[in-house]
């Protein structure tokens, strides 16, 4: 939980020659510090669309190693993955695992999933006491056990229930609280505004959109021209979700929706820095941004460091070739390495093609 993993260190990220700005956390600080600094901003509220690029909840990926990273970058709010209301009431090892954080991991949103109210509120009371900036409640979770437990997506049909859902967490809890939608069921019963406006009148602080309905999965492009709707039709701020790989689609996504903020989901795979790109270009700073390759040799070596530390080091190796593959994507050479990479027996082994990799690409 928050707390049990404040002592968690981790080292300065040094600068490469030549690296131009390698700005990323300076993560080592002191427990009581971090304590501190987690109330005091419970306190003072925060900022939390301050670079207007949000980093996504991303089941098996949105982990506190993940988010560092893109924190790095300059992502100016993160999400956990969607945890059980269930799980957290019952207080499970592995929900309440989820919830692991540490003082550079602020603010922190977390979000939540399921269909009863009661147990929403409960959840949601739960997460807030650790010491969440906001919570965030699923409405647009397409898994099949997700929808039949009667959570997720199929809250977009039930607008009643999403109306209880959302007045029940916002009454339990004095942090934000914001809603995750969907474009709707599906290309005939398209109602995001209409929920919008639901969870505008039950409290919600922001609404987030991601631009496809439940029946695309995430398949299809993203229509845009539904955040656009939603934003004409609320007056929380709005943040759009959906097909931004590059920094221009954020910012082609804000002139076309005219959103509050973006949030990046599977374009900061493998491109945590897109973050830093968007501000970049949000603040007219500069085009695209790329980190030179020895910056990215050094990304992924503490990114993995960091997953080591948090899942243990016989898991991080498992969970961490995705990683792997998604850092080296369209890297001169990377299919090669890429199939090398996948039936790689050790930890040693594949740092070594790691190097080796990099090595070759001078
Ligand atoms: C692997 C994966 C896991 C996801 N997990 C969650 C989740 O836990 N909660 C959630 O609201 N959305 C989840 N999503 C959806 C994303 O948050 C986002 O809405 C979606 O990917 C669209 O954004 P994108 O086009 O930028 O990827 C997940 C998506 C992917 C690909």
């Amino acid at each position: 939980m928050f707390k049990d993993i404040i002592p968690f260190r981790f080292q300065r990220i040094t600068r490469r020659q030549g690296g131009g700005d390698g700005a990323y956390c300076t993560y080592v600080k002191e427990a009581d510090d971090a304590a501190n600094k987690i109330s005091q901003r419970k306190r003072i509220g925060i900022n939390w669309l301050q670079n207007k690029a949000l980093l996504a909840p991303l089941a098996g990926i949105s982990n506190l190693p993940f988010r560092l990273v893109a924190r790095s970058f300059g992502c100016s709010l993160a999400f956990t993955e969607m945890i059980s209301a269930n799980g957290l009431i019952r207080k499970s090892d592995k929900t309440l695992n989820y919830l692991r954080t540490s003082a550079e991991d602020q603010p922190l949103g977390v979000q939540i999933f399921g269909a009863q109210p009661d147990i929403m509120a409960e959840a949601a009371r739960i997460v807030a006491d650790q010491g969440a900036a906001l919570i965030d409640i699923n409405m647009g979770c397409p898994v099949k056990k997700v929808i039949k437990a009667g959570a997720g997506a199929i809250l977009m049909k039930d607008p009643d229930r999403a109306a209880s859902i959302i007045t029940a967490v916002k009454k339990a809890v004095s942090v934000a609280v914001t809603v995750k939608i969907r474009s709707g069921w599906n290309r005939s019963s398209i109602n995001a505004v209409d929920i919008a406006r639901i969870a505008e009148d039950c409290g919600a602080a922001a609404i987030i959109i991601h631009a496809r309905t439940y029946d695309q999965g995430f398949a299809g492009d993203a229509d845009w021209s539904i955040i656009a709707q939603v934003k004409k039709a609320v007056g929380l701020p709005v943040i759009g979700n959906g097909d931004i790989w590059y920094p221009r689609d954020a910012m082609k996504m804000r002139q076309e929706t005219s959103c509050d903020a973006v949030m990046v989901g599977r374009g900061s795979l493998g491109d945590p820095w897109i973050f830093k790109g968007i501000h970049q270009l949000f603040s007219g700073a500069g085009e695209d941004y790329l980190p030179t390759l020895s910056q990215r040799y050094e990304i992924i070596n503490t990114h993995w460091k960091m997953e080591a530390q948090f899942s243990g080091k016989k898991i991080a190796d498992k969970s961490f070739r995705k990683h792997l593959l998604w850092y080296t994507k369209g890297l001169p050479g990377s299919s090669r390495f890429r199939q090398i990479v996948s039936s790689m027996p050790d930890r040693q082994t594949m740092m070594d093609e790691v190097d080796r990799f990099f090595q070759s690409l001078g």
